[in-house]
């Protein structure tokens, strides 16, 4: 599948998930089969005056080819400079950010408060793709902000130069409640040229194909689902097989136990032990959902505080 000047494996996406997809969690999804994964979103304004912070959120592992960062902001050109940064330079796909609900950044009028604006959409697009040339341009919407608007919002984005558009089937004031309306996608999808994501509440390998089914888009962005159960790609990429030709490993997948510990050895490269202990708990809480003694891996977790309780707690209860 092509996505600008990159080929991504199959039509499988991890979706962008601020505090959870990690550079570890990120190369988990890629071992079990997601096409494409992008970055937690990045402050434009960060990557222009203080690139340090943003530097653990531009980790990423050899595994993730081709990679992807997703950035957030609302000044061209900042956008025009945050692109030229050094920082970026190993990513081939920059992603923009439309879609955050979070009142931090929508009163700043970032996120999803862009969707209100195709003017200053397409000045965001040109902005980037005059900073970037080289490089595959995506742009991440909602459904609309308080009312649908995600064609014109589409075809602004297709008419400024991006690549490729994802749409969240949800606006702004429902945050990420209600069904998504996949129509949405649908219309989106007649409408524009360019390969569009579908996204919004695929939990399985029945969704992902009502998904393409309904909407045709070309590629689905699955989230939440996918937060300790990576293995949603492996099953839809083993059953879409035939259909997609995907690209799929035959060899046997590796157990959960390795998965968490290669997610948490992978947080410890690149993160003091202290980050990487709090943030792979929210993780192996999220990996334990089902097993019998869920609620102990949980209550264990929840009180670690080195990585060496981290590991125990993988070795012994996995
Ligand atoms: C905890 C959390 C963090 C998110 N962070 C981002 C983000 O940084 N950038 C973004 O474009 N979307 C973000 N999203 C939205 C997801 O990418 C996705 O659009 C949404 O969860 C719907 O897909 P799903 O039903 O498959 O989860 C976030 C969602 C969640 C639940």
């Amino acid at each position: 599948m092509k996505l600008g000047g990159v080929d991504i494996k199959n039509r499988l996406m991890l979706a962008p998930m601020a505090g959870y997809t990690d550079a570890g969690f990120r190369h988990i999804a890629v071992r079990h089969g997601a096409g494409l994964t992008f970055s937690e979103m990045v402050s434009v304004k960060g990557l222009v005056y203080d690139a340090k912070k943003t530097k653990e959120l531009l980790y990423t592992t050899a595994i993730e080819s081709p990679c992807a960062v997703q950035l957030f902001g609302r000044e061209p050109e900042i956008f025009y400079k945050a692109v030229q940064s050094p920082y970026l330079k190993k990513f081939d796909i920059i992603d923009v950010n439309m879609g955050c609900p979070v009142p931090k950044i929508v009163k700043n009028g970032e996120g999803s408060a862009l969707l209100k604006d195709g003017e200053l959409i397409k000045d965001i697009i040109s902005a980037i793709r005059r900073g970037a040339p080289e490089k595959t341009v995506t742009v991440k919407i909602r459904s609309g902000y308080d009312k649908v608007n995600a064609v014109e919002n589409a075809a602004a984005i297709e008419a400024a130069g991006a690549h490729a558009v994802a749409v969240h089937a949800r606006l702004r004031e429902q945050y990420y409640g209600g069904a998504a309306d996949i129509n949405v996608i649908k219309e989106v999808k007649a409408a524009v040229g360019i390969p569009v994501a579908g996204n919004g509440d695929v939990k399985g390998y029945d969704d992902y194909r009502r998904m393409r089914e309904t909407t045709n888009c070309d590629f689905v962005m699955i989230g939440r689902a996918a937060v300790g159960n990576p293995y949603i790609f492996s099953d839809i990429c083993r059953r879409t097989e035939a259909e997609d030709g995907g690209a799929n490993s035959t060899e046997p997948p590796p157990s959960k136990r390795a998965d968490i510990t290669l997610h948490f050895e992978i947080l410890l490269e690149y993160c003091d032990e202290r980050v990487a202990v709090n943030n792979i708990k929210k993780h192996i809480a999220a990996y334990s959902k089902g097993m019998k003694n869920a609620r102990a891996v949980k209550d264990a977790v929840m009180a670690a505080a080195s990585a060496k309780e981290i590991r125990d707690i993988v070795d012994g209860f996995f």
